[in-house]
This record gives C-alpha cells, sequence and structure tokens, in this order.
C-alpha cells in the first residue's frame, strides 16, 4: 500500500465523523467499525439463544462462537483453532489460567515478572505464588533500549524457574520485546511463558508458532473489537491442567475453559473486527490468503503510525520540559507501539489530560495499571504519566491539533 486509504479507513468508524473528537486513549480502548456493532446487533436480534439446542437460533449461535474461535486462531498464527479461549477480559483469563497452573508449582519454585508488565501479567501470578509459597523475580527494561534484554532476563532465570510472564509491547512506554529470543532462553530452564500481546495486537500481526511462547493474550476491544478477552494457549496444557468449571459443563477444549454462557453477541463483533483488519489488508492487493491480508493490513497501518508517532514525538521534544518515557529515535521507531507517555517537570498529567480533555482530546494519565513500569521509572505511583496512544485511524491534523492543545496546557 503506497498511500494509506486514511479517509476510506475512517469512514468505517462511526465515532470518527464527529471532528471535534480525539481519540487518542486507544491503548485502553479503540473505536469500533460499524461492522462490528452490526454483527452484535444482528446476532442479539436474530440468532439470540443458548448454545447446544436443537433448534435453529442455538444452532447460529453455536456457529457464531466457532467461527470467532476460528477467526481468532487466524489472527494469532495458530494452527488449531480449539487452542483460543475466549472470555470477559485478559485480567479474567489470565487469573483463571494462573489459578489452574498454580497446583503445578511448588514451594520455592520461581516466577519472574518484568518490569514492562501491565498489572493483568502481574497481579495473577502474584496470587499464584503466594498460595504456593513461590518466589517472584523481577527483570527490570532496559534504560537504554526500553526493552527487556536478554542478558537481564539471564541474570534471573535459574533451574526453579517455573514461569516468565512477558509483556510483548508496553502500554506506558509503548516498546516491544523481542518476545521470540526472550521465550527461547526461558524455555532452556524449562520454565512456561506467558506472553501479553494486549498491546501489540492492534499494532502488528501475531504470529503465536514464530513467537514459541505457551500462552499469549490480548484484548479485542484494543484492536477495534467488542469488549472480549482473547487467549491462545497451547493444545496438551489447556487439555492437561484442570480448570474451575461446573460440571455438566464440556471437557473438550476449549470449553472446558470458557466459563458458564458466553457473551456470544460479543463473539461475532470479534469476528466482525478481524474481518475488518481482513478488509484493511485487501486495500493494498489481491492476496487470497487470509494471514497474507491480515500482514498487509499491520504493515500498512505500522507505516502510518509511524509517521504520526514521529510527527508527535519530535513535537513533544521540542516543549520545554518535557521528558518522553520510552523510545524517541527515529531510527528506532519500529521498536515501539505508537504509544508515547510523557511528564513535564512542573505539570502535574492529569493536570494536562484535564486541559486536553477540554479541547476534545482524549488521553489517560496515572500510572495506567503499569505499577511495575511506574516504580521502575521513579515515577509517582498515582500522578503516573500523560499518555497519548494513536491508533491507525489518527491523523497528522489531529497530532497538530494535540501538540497545541499540549503546549498550551503546559505554559
Ligand atoms: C498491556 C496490557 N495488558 C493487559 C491489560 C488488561 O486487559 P483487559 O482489560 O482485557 O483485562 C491491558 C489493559 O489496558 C494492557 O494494556
Amino acid at each position: 500500500m503506497t498511500c494509506f486509504p486514511i479517509d476510506l479507513v475512517r469512514e468505517q468508524f462511526p465515532a470518527l465523523a464527529d471532528q471535534g473528537r480525539i481519540h487518542v486513549d486507544n491503548p485502553a480502548g479503540t473505536q469500533v467499525p460499524r461492522r462490528v456493532a452490526d454483527a452484535v446487533a444482528d446476532t442479539l436480534l436474530h440468532h439470540n439463544a443458548n448454545l447446544g439446542g436443537y433448534f435453529a437460533t442455538s444452532r447460529e449461535a453455536g456457529a457464531i462462537v466457532e467461527q470467532a474461535h476460528k477467526d481468532a486462531a487466524t489472527l494469532f498464527g495458530a494452527a488449531n483453532w480449539r487452542e483460543i479461549v475466549i472470555g470477559p477480559s485478559m485480567t479474567a483469563l489470565t487469573f483463571h489460567i494462573a489459578r489452574a497452573l498454580a497446583p503445578t508449582f511448588s514451594a520455592g519454585d520461581e516466577i519472574i515478572i518484568t518490569g514492562m508488565e501491565h498489572d493483568g501479567n502481574v497481579a495473577p501470578w502474584l496470587v499464584a505464588a503466594a498460595h504456593r509459597g513461590c518466589t517472584v523475580r523481577r527483570v527490570p527494561f532496559d534504560a537504554e533500549s526500553w526493552r527487556i534484554e536478554p542478558a537481564a532476563l539471564d541474570a534471573v532465570l535459574t533451574p526453579r524457574t517455573r514461569l516468565l510472564a512477558l509483556n510483548y509491547a508496553s502500554n506506558l512506554t509503548g516498546s516491544i520485546n523481542d518476545v521470540a529470543a526472550l521465550t527461547a532462553r526461558a524455555h532452556q530452564v524449562g520454565a512456561l511463558v506467558y506472553v501479553d500481546a494486549v498491546q501489540f495486537a492492534p499494532h502488528g500481526l501475531l504470529d503465536v508458532a514464530a513467537l514459541g511462547c505457551d500462552f499469549c493474550a490480548a484484548s479485542a476491544y484494543k484492536f477495534f473489537g467488542p469488549h472480549l478477552g482473547v487467549l491462545w494457549a497451547r493444545a496438551d496444557l489447556l487439555r492437561d491442567l484442570t480448570p474451575e468449571k461446573v460440571r455438566p459443563a464440556s471437557n473438550d477444549i476449549p470449553w472446558r475453559w470458557e466459563r458458564g454462557t458466553p457473551q456470544i453477541e460479543l463473539q461475532a463483533g470479534l469476528s466482525a473486527a478481524i474481518a475488518y483488519l481482513d478488509w484493511l489488508g485487501a486495500q493494498s492487493g489481491d492476496a487470497t490468503d487470509p494471514r497474507t491480508r491480515l500482514a498487509n493490513a499491520f504493515s500498512a497501518a505500522t507505516a502510518w503510525e509511524a509517521t504520526l508517532a514521529q510527527t508527535l514525538i519530535a513535537g513533544l521534544k521540542s516543549l520545554p520540559g518535557m521528558t518522553i518515557h520510552g523510545i524517541t529515535n527515529p531510527n528506532r521507531i519500529f521498536f515501539r507501539v505508537p504509544t508515547i507517555s510523557f511528564t513535564h517537570e512542573i505539570i502535574a498529567p492529569a493536570t494536562i489530560a484535564k486541559h486536553l480533555a477540554a479541547d476534545g482530546i482524549f488521553v489517560w494519565s496515572g500510572n495506567n495499571y503499569a505499577l511495575e513500569v511506574v516504580r521502575q521509572l521513579g515515577l509517582p505511583e498515582d500522578a503516573g504519566v500523560l499518555r497519548i496512544g494513536l491508533a491507525h485511524y489518527n491523523t497528522a491534523e489531529e497530532i497538530r491539533r494535540i501538540l497545541e492543545s499540549v503546549e498550551t496546557a503546559i505554559r
């Protein structure tokens, strides 16, 4: 795609029609294309039944749910759609898995969390560690590269390491880890690797086969879908671990991991979000393979986002008193997602956020649940940072207005 079809893209998202609202709260949740809302409504209006019946609406709902798992498998690069578990959120799914893994840990075993984690990939492991008497070890991110360096991981891996909780892309600094390399190291000592891909998934194509990890979790509402969490896990783990479930529920994977009645209409929305990405990929060629179309979608989106991010970073850097907490070197722009966090030497993040909100610019301030990151940065936990998170539907004109508003906020 030589020219990103930004107008066509924006037309897909009804929320973007209002030019007075600039949506750069994307790391906390993206807007949805119309087709996502349509799919949710169509399911509720025409295919609304519980699963497992002989009648038409029940069979239609069952087909929607199975299709959502198949579509998610395509998005994650999973060969087997039964390795996809869908639940209310990444956090809920991670607590669920941690609860099932805990009995496999023994006192004195070690769990590693990184300095880049969102608490959704920390708290579940802290609870599991506390239950089993495991030691929690921390691996900091590198102050220069903003990533987890393999040598730093090596320093904490031991034969007792049972699990590495690994962030793919930080929801605060935006930096992207070399998950495949770090996973390979953890596997050398026999540890499982649980990857939090929530912030990578809206910006790059997941490929669990290439990553080599054991678990990989994302949130559909961060990649233009409805409020759902999606987990890929190795089939043997899903079969061998014991989930907490009601007795009559199926013991087959993935259903044994999906507690209670699923959010069937939202799963239809998940399929529609992935269909949107497929559509985006189809704008840049006539690839017949769905993975190639998704790869095309993300490479076009990434190139567009990188240009916007560079303009935003350069503009913020030119303002007095600013510290950007993340990669700013344009040569390393592809080592980050376009989530840019900063602090000002005098004006508090919340003050700047309120000023931006009044100008119709939607951002988040605070620690954004990235407690580990804020602590490593030595920032006050409540105040945190001001975070501007771009998506592929943002524009250069929006960046100009954001910079103008930030400048007046700190004046
Ligand atoms: C990196 C990261 N991990 C996990 C989560 C939690 O996702 P969910 O809201 O689906 O539980 C978030 C949410 O912001 C996140 O940014």
